[in-house]
Parts: structure tokens; C-alpha cells; sequence
């Protein structure tokens, strides 16, 4: 193939800090090659409603820092099964037709596809219809597979392990159970590491359900050891074993429906319920997700937008860029796409908190504290 051209980027799925830094990275690079660069407005639906933007030096001037996406996102826009309205019914349609004949309209040589592991599905599938994309990874959950790393997830952790020394202070003057509840799906890679920086007693992961019982024993344990008060930081897709994970709500129209939410408040309930101690819920939401990327992010960000664009004077599409070890490198869109990536029980990160003491609310304690 002729060497691209005309470049076009859009940002997909929920936001995170560092999605700026990516466009900037793209637009600099592609601009300092020559090649023309058009920001898509809203992710998929820029590219079905042909809403777009030329993108200059000038319009990424400055945003390197700034949180969310100056392109805008949505989470409720797969062109391959849209939902619309007909009728007061919610019907579902394929429109991907029209998204390919609005690239090729466009004069789109290739798409840089900023995204989840969501995004990265409706990029497979436009991949196998012709389409020239490559695909950035972006989660604060951390959970996208091939990747040590996803840009955004150490933002969400900084902030998160920002509000826990927080909370750790009252927690401390009234001699409370604190629990603290994180987002990141159905993977622990958000709770375990802001757990882990700010020194959470428990830490409850979907990857190890707990147990009732010893999450109570654990929760008494700590002022038994002479500390009046205690951190518990659940994750939004922790459950009881034998149990369910607890669901806040569905959104009509989004390709995935289900959001996880709640169980902070069951385990806050379990322990005033169980033991004599007093216990206050805290559900972060999306004040993770908010406000500028950490330093680490900026720069990730940065080197995932110049090997993006290194993919694309390559012509090496179809590929996700991906940090391994220290190196950024890259991986098949499609070998992402499916399952999410969780924390393997013999992480270190998971043996470093055994290590310290710290509860998974397994029985017995997990492996004997050495
Ligand atoms: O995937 C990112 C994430 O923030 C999850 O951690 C969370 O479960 C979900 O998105 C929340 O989605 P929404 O912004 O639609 O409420």
C-alpha cells in the first residue's frame, strides 16, 4: 500500500486520564511526517455521523495534562449493533456500512483507535471489512490483555490511593472500619494496587472471592494487633464465595450493559453486622477517572501514540500497541479482544500483600505470613 495519507483518530469507551497525550502524540508525529490528521468526534458515531475535525499543532497545544478526551467518547455506540429508537422500542441495527463508506468518503488512509477491550472488538470487526486501523489500549482497569499496562490505570490509582490517605484519617480518629469502594470491572488490578499504596488492612478482588467469616475475623483483627481502625478497599467486582456480584445498573444501548457497583456498602453491612465494630462506606465512582494523568501516564501515553503512528508509516495495521517488560511493542488486535486480563493469585503484587499481613478475606488468612 501507498503510504498513508490521511490519518484519522477517535477515542472509544469510557474516558481516562491520558487520552489527550495519545491524540497529541498522533497529531505531532503524523503532522511532522506529512501525513493529515482528522480527529473523530464521539468514537464510532463520529465515524457513522461524519462528525469530524481537522487536527493542528494548535488544537493539541497545551493538553497534554488535561484529563478526558478533547474528541469526546461514548460507550453506547457499536456501529455493528446500535441501538435505536423506533416506535418508543429500542431496536438494534447494523450500521457498519455507512462507517465504512464515511471512512472511505473521508479519504481516510488508516485509523488510530483509541480504546478497551470493548473498542477493540468494534475494531476487529472493521478490520476484517477493510478497514486500515491500529488500536492504543486504555482502561483504568488495567485489564486488557497482551499489555503489562494500560495508559490511565496509574492515574486512577494515584487518585484513588489519594483518597484512601484520606479516608485513612478520619477512619483513624474514630477508630472505624473504613471500606472503600473501587471501579475496574470484573479485574482487581485497581483495588490490589491502590491497596497496596495506601495501606489498605483488606484488600477484596473478584479474582479471589471472600469469605464472610474472615473478612469479619480480619476487620477485628487489626485492633486485637493494637490498630484502632481499619482500610478495607473492595473492588467493584469482588463477591462473596458461593455469591454474586453485585450489579448498580444496565445501560440501555451499550454494547456492554452491565455496571458493577454496590458491594462496598454489603461488606460495610456484613461487618456492623458481625463484629462490634463501626464501619462507613466510600464508593470512589468516577472521581478515579477524573482530572489530569499522572507523569507515568503522560509519558506511556506518548510512546503508545509515536509507536502508533510508527505502525501506520509501516503499514502494520490490524496491530495494538502494548508495553512488555519496559518496551513498547505491539500485538494482534484480535488476540485481545474476549477475556479480561485478571491478577493471577501468584502475582507478586498479591504475594507482597500476604506478605505484609494484609486480608484477601480468605479462610485462615491465605499462605502463613512468613
Ligand atoms: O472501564 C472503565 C470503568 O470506569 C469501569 O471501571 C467501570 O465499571 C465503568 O467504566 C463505569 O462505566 P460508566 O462510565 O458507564 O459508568
Amino acid at each position: 500500500m501507498a503510504r498513508p495519507r490521511r490519518v484519522g483518530i477517535l477515542t472509544s469507551g469510557g474516558d481516562c486520564p491520558g487520552i489527550n497525550a495519545v491524540i497529541r502524540a498522533v497529531t505531532k508525529c503524523c503532522l511532522g511526517e506529512g501525513m493529515d490528521v482528522v480527529g473523530i468526534r464521539d468514537g464510532f458515531l463520529g465515524l457513522l455521523e461524519r462528525s469530524v475535525m481537522p487536527l493542528t499543532d494548535e488544537d493539541v497545544a497545551g493538553i497534554l495534562a488535561q484529563g478526558g478526551t478533547i474528541l469526546g467518547t461514548t460507550n453506547r455506540a457499536n456501529p455493528f449493533r446500535l441501538a435505536v429508537e423506533e416506535g418508543g422500542q429500542t431496536v438494534w441495527r447494523d450500521v457498519s456500512d455507512q462507517v465504512i463508506e464515511n471512512y472511505f468518503s473521508l479519504g481516510l488512509d488508516a485509523l488510530v483507535c483509541v480504546g478497551g477491550d470493548g473498542s477493540m472488538a468494534i475494531a476487529a470487526g472493521f478490520l476484517d471489512r477493510g478497514l486500515n486501523i491500529v488500536g492504543v489500549p486504555k482502561t483504568i482497569d488495567n485489564d486488557l490483555q497482551q499489555t503489562d499496562l494500560t495508559f490511565g490505570f496509574d492515574s486512577a490509582v494515584a487518585n484513588a490511593a489519594d483518597a484512601i490517605d484520606k479516608i485513612q484519617t478520619t477512619a483513624a480518629s474514630h477508630h472505624r472500619v473504613m471500606v472503600v469502594e473501587t471501579m475496574g470491572r470484573y479485574a482487581g488490578w485497581l483495588a490490589l494496587t491502590a491497596g497496596l499504596a495506601s495501606g489498605g488492612d483488606i484488600i477484596l478482588i473478584p479474582e479471589i472471592p471472600f469469605d464472610p467469616g474472615a473478612l469479619c475475623e480480619a476487620a477485628t483483627a487489626t485492633s486485637r494487633r493494637g490498630k484502632r481502625f481499619s482500610i478495607v478497599v473492595v473492588a467493584e467486582g469482588a463477591y462473596p464465595r458461593g455469591g454474586e456480584q453485585v450489579v448498580a445498573r444496565r445501560v440501555k444501548g451499550s454494547p456492554e450493559p452491565v455496571r458493577l457497583g454496590g458491594i462496598g456498602g454489603k461488606v460495610g453491612q456484613l461487618i456492623e453486622e458481625n463484629t462490634d465494630r463501626e464501619a462507613r462506606v466510600a464508593v470512589l465512582g468516577h472521581l478515579q477517572r477524573g482530572g489530569s494523568p499522572t507523569a507515568y501516564d503522560r509519558v506511556l501515553a506518548t510512546r503508545f501514540g509515536v509507536a502508533a503512528t510508527d505502525l501506520i508509516r509501516a503499514g502494520s495495521f490490524g496491530q495494538m500497541v502494548c508495553l512488555q517488560g519496559a518496551n513498547i511493542s505491539s500485538v494482534p488486535i484480535a488476540s485481545v479482544v474476549g477475556e479480561p486480563r485478571k491478577v493471577p493469585y501468584d502475582h507478586p503484587l498479591v504475594s507482597a500483600a500476604h506478605r505484609l499481613g494484609v486480608s484477601f478475606g480468605e479462610p485462615g488468612g491465605g499462605p502463613a505470613r512468613r
